[in-house]
């Protein structure tokens, strides 16, 4: 059975970290909770023995006489959780100062680490707070947004720890097998935007959460994600570089600049074939307004990859498709040097844009399979598995 530590800090929401402390354990893990000082000010080390049915440590175990060196036992894990994460903490963790048990056993763990930060909302936003979060973060250190909601000190704001069964699921995530460990993926979400004047563009119905759930699942697999994203009305997911963009234009930019270093291109993006010829810096006039616009063709930027791709490199592409699927999805494959193409029918309900679910085929050069319907998370997680495969390979 595989072990996890449960760091406690002191904040209010540490009567939270109990219920993660009995989630953790109905889930499989053994869990060793270490509580600062000020932690213990708000939960005894009592409860959490009582619902792990192990011991809980506290400062007064770093300098035991007996036994193994503590700090260093604890941090031989696969994980360390620290929740809730104090602004205190926080500040010391960025500056990797071990002035007690968790500090020490942060600096000497051997796994990964997940920090879920909880406080007011001005100490959150506080520039030495997001100064910190951003250090620890560029150290590898997977650090959650707080939640937006009530807050203890009766205000509304960004701040709350989130919910058990949120950091529940983000840790299993973090334990699953690294399929992808030290690859670099590059992925396109969302739709563009062309626009005519100030206040007319052109676009599609494409939300980014295809995209997203790609992102996600190559993070999860273990890799250095980059997310191209056009304009979407979902959050910004975390543990990923997330680079937004507008235009088509922009988007072939922002590609272009990562191509080169990424193992991986999965473009899900809906990006604009076309865009206006001219865009006007004002508001074009109702009475102004011709009946027609003229247009010119954006950069296809799965065909740029595909021309300039290595052989190292896997390259996958979507075709959301009216009509014959598997006759568009293997001419894409073959005109775009793609390994694989994830066709979609996006007349067919529960698929397609803005749908939870999807139902694809998936067309490679050995032929073709269908999946789902399934949610875009699955199907996400089907088409990292199979760059995983190919990476393998090559
Ligand atoms: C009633 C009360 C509630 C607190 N809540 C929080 C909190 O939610 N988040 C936080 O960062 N600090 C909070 N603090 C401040 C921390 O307890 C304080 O900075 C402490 O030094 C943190 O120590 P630690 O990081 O070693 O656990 C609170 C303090 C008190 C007295």
């Amino acid at each position: 059975m595989s072990r996890i530590v449960l760091g406690v800090t002191g904040g209010v929401a540490a009567y939270k970290a109990v219920m993660l402390a009995s989630r953790l354990r109905q889930s499989g893990y053994d869990v060793d909770v270490v509580l600062t000082p000020a932690a213990e000010a708000f939960v005894t080390p009592l409860s959490f023995s009582a619902v792990t049915g192990r011991r809980a440590y506290t400062d007064r175990d770093l300098f035991a006489a007996e036994g193994p060196i503590l700090h260093v036992a604890l941090a031989q894990t696969d994980l360390v959780i620290v929740a809730p994460a104090s602004a205190d903490f926080l500040a010391k963790a960025a500056h990797g100062i071990a002035g007690d048990l968790l500090g020490t056993l942060l600096l000497a763990a051997a796994g990964k680490v997940l920090l879920c930060p909880a406080m007011e909302d001005d100490m959150w936003r506080h520039p030495a707070t997001q100064r910190a979060v951003r250090q620890l973060r560029a150290d590898g250190r997977t650090v959650l947004d707080p939640a937006a909601g009530h807050l203890a000190s009766g205000r509304s704001g960004v701040g709350r720890l989130p919910e058990p069964e949120e950091i529940l699921a983000q840790a299993l995530r973090m334990l699953r097998a690294q399929t992808l460990g030290g690859a670099r993926v590059l992925v396109t979400a969302g739709p563009t935007r062309e626009y005519i004047d100030p206040v007319r563009f052109i676009s599609n119905p494409s939300t980014g959460r295809m995209g997203i759930a790609v992102a996600e699942a190559a993070r999860d697999a273990g890799a250095a994600v980059t997310l191209v994203l056009g304009p979407s009305e979902l959050p910004a997911p975390q543990g990923i570089e997330v680079l937004d963009v507008t235009s088509a234009a922009e988007m072939y930019a922002a590609v272009e600049s990562r191509f080169r270093d990424c193992d991986a291109f999965v473009a899900t993006a809906a990006v604009a074939d076309l865009r206006p010829r001219e865009r006007l810096g004002r508001k074009i006039k109702k009475a102004d307004l011709g009946m027609e616009l003229p247009m010119e063709r954006t950069t296809d930027i799965l065909a740029w990859a595909g021309s300039v791709r290595t052989s190292r490199q896997v390259l996958v592409g979507f075709a959301a498709e009216t009509g014959d699927v598997p006759a568009q999805a293997r001419k894409k494959l073959m005109e775009k040097h793609c390994d694989m193409v994830v066709g979609n029918d996006i007349g067919e309900p529960g698929a397609g844009f803005a749908a939870d679910t999807n139902r694809c085929l998936f067309v490679t050069g050995e032929g073709e399979q269908e999946v789902g319907p399934a949610s875009k998370r699955q199907i996400g997680e089907e088409i990292i598995a199979f760059v995983a495969e190919r990476l393998r390979g090559r």
